[in-house]
């Protein structure tokens, strides 16, 4: 599989050509930055702060541009792996990231099936899954990070 990226026609372009590496990475922190602040606004919200807010409104302006910034990093993320594909495989600290997006995948999909309105007050199980979803998406962003040092 790792082979196959290798020696795909768009591990060379991505490899290859100057410009690829240093878009894909700023596209990457763009869409970090949408995933993170508009998500981890809510969070903090769901937490307590900025009560002037009302969560539901919140969550509906925050929400699509979330789902932007993620889908930004699907692809740029992508790119980047595939220029430096068997360094990133052999790396344990890409896979801790890999596991702890899934783990943030898993949070948002319980948090909206069970939280599906946020007008009627905040449920503690609510603030729990907020508080978890600020842990791992701060966990990616550090070992997203980390990897180009260990
Ligand atoms: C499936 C999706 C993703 C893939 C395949 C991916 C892949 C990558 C790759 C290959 C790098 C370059 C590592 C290096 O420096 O050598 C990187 C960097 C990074 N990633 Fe991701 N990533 C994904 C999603 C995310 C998400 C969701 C976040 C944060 C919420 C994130 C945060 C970061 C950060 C902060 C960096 C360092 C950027 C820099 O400082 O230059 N990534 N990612």
């Amino acid at each position: 599989m790792i082979a196959a990226i290798e020696a795909s026609a768009l591990a060379d372009w991505a490899g290859s050509e100057a410009l690829v590496y240093p878009v894909a990475n700023t596209a990457h922190v763009i869409g970090a930055v949408l995933l993170v602040g508009g998500i981890g606004l809510l969070d903090l919200r769901l937490l307590g702060y900025g009560r002037r807010l009302a969560p539901q409104t919140l969550a509906e302006v925050v929400t699509p541009l979330a789902l932007v910034g993620f889908g930004l990093m699907v692809v740029s993320g992508g790119l980047m792996f595939a220029a430096d594909a068997r360094a990133m495989a052999a790396s344990p600290l890409f896979a801790a990231k890999l596991g702890l997006i899934g783990l943030a995948g898993v949070n948002a999909v319980a948090f909206r099936s069970m939280f599906r309105r946020l007008d009627g007050g905040i449920p503690p199980g609510a603030r729990i899954l907020a508080a978890v979803s600020l842990a791992l998406w701060l966990g990616v962003v550090v070992l997203g990070r980390l990897v180009a040092y260990f």
